[in-house]
């Protein structure tokens, strides 16, 4: 018998019972759904992980949808349960749903959601942020300034690399990958080598559109290229960033032979998943390459590192922040809280997930459609 969970309830006598694991940033989520006569349970548990025990108990015995969160395991129990309950829909508060075995819904016929769009320029800056951080050197440079280290300028100190003309590769140059390229290149006049299973056709024609630009204004052209082999990018960059999904291709993408080929003073960025990166491979990397660093928002066990990692001057490591701007983070409560009510309604699929500015306008009503659910087309649901 699964335990009570403390839960907060908006609109009580509501027709449609839904369930967030967590309470969400900002109101408007909340309001979008008591409006149409939605009763919203919200998991106030102190505890930050719940477990499939836990969100069991939070199913019951009657639930329409629940929003959930990248940390859940959602799979064979938790959709069986759910349709057991009434249950049409569920919805990641994210864009990756690696913790969601979408075959298991797809058996239960529950609708899965997720957040794309809303959080590809949050993502992106903070892949940037941690890119010129270790370039910088700039949480070494705090730290030593903290602990009153600071005598003097010094030739040496902190020395680190110079962005501009260097090259900056991209794995999965998809929406964050090519929007965090971009910021590289307009904002440091890098030049690009990508590498993904598809071409990055509006990417590609930026580059060449801004290198024209450049040239026309007497400035150094910046360049493109498409990358046959990812080892190609990994030779050749010398800032990496990984933005591919975590699937079994992507595992342990990043690995010791992998590493061994990238330049000696190449910074490495994480902002995707923490397995895309072998990161036991990844601390011997940092302490038998010194000036080699990275920037970690992502980890492979997380909330753990790996032993190891937290000592490595090497890494600038954040708690997985990467969509934690607070437009981003409420709109992405609002995309999840619109799969679920848009299931339950009966509502089509919008028809394209990567513009979905429309859901986000908080001065009107958003269209009657489902934001994004992934898989639609096994469920047959139709489209706008
Ligand atoms: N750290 C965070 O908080 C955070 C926030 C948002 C997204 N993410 C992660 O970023 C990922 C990407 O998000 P997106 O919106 O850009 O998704 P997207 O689908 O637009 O882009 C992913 C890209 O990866 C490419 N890809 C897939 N397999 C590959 C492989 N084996 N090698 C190279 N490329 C491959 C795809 O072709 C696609 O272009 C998400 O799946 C999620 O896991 C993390």
């Amino acid at each position: 018998m699964a335990k009570p969970v403390s839960i907060e309830v908006w609109n009580p006598s509501g027709k449609y019972r839904v369930v967030s694991t967590k309470p969400m940033p900002g109101t408007r989520w909340i309001r979008l759904l008591t409006d149409q006569d939605c009763r919203v349970e919200i998991c106030t548990e102190k505890k930050t992980i719940l477990s499939v025990e836990d969100i069991l108990s939070l199913i019951g015995n009657k639930c329409d949808g629940v929003i959930g969160q990248l940390t859940e395991d959602w799979g064979e129990v938790l959709f069986s349960m759910l349709r057991r309950a009434g249950g049409k829909a569920f919805s990641n508060m994210a864009v990756g749903y690696n913790n969601v075995v979408v075959g298991a819904a797809n058996k239960y016929g529950i609708a899965v959601g997720n957040t794309p769009g809303v959080l590809t320029e949050t993502t992106a800056e903070l892949a940037a942020s941690l890119s010129l951080a270790a370039s910088r050197r700039i949480v070494e440079a705090d730290q030593f300034m903290r602990a009153g280290l600071y005598d003097g300028w010094l030739p040496h100190l902190f020395v680190g690399n110079l962005l501009k003309g260097q090259t900056v590769g991209v794995i999965g140059a998809g929406r964050i990958g090519s929007a965090y390229a971009r910021m590289m290149i307009e904002g440091f006049k890098m030049n690009l080598i990508y590498y993904d299973l598809y071409q990055a056709t509006r990417l590609e024609n930026f580059v060449t559109a801004y290198g024209e630009f450049l040239k026309a204004n007497g400035e150094q052209p910046v360049t493109w290229k498409r990358a046959s082999s990812m080892e190609d990018v990994l030779r050749e960059a010398d800032v990496i960033s990984l933005h591919p999904v975590l699937d079994k291709t992507t595992y342990h993408l990043i690995n010791k032979e992998r590493l061994a080929i990238m330049k000696k003073e190449a910074i490495l960025v994480n902002a995707s998943r923490g397995p895309v990166i072998d990161e036991a491979a990844l601390v011997e990397h940092l302490k038998q390459n010194p000036m080699f660093r990275v920037g970690l928002d992502v980890f492979e066990d997380e909330p753990f590192m790996k032993p190891g990692l937290a000592d490595m001057k090497n890494a600038v490591v954040v708690p997985h922040i990467a969509s934690a701007s607070k437009w981003t983070r409420e709109g992405m409560a609002t995309l999840a809280a619109l799969n679920v009510l848009g299931k339950i309604k009966g509502y089509p699929i919008w028809s394209d997930p990567n513009r979905i500015e429309s859901f986000l306008d908080e001065n009107s009503v958003p269209p009657a459609a489902c934001p994004s659910i992934v898989n639609a087309k096994e469920l047959g649901l139709s489209k706008l």
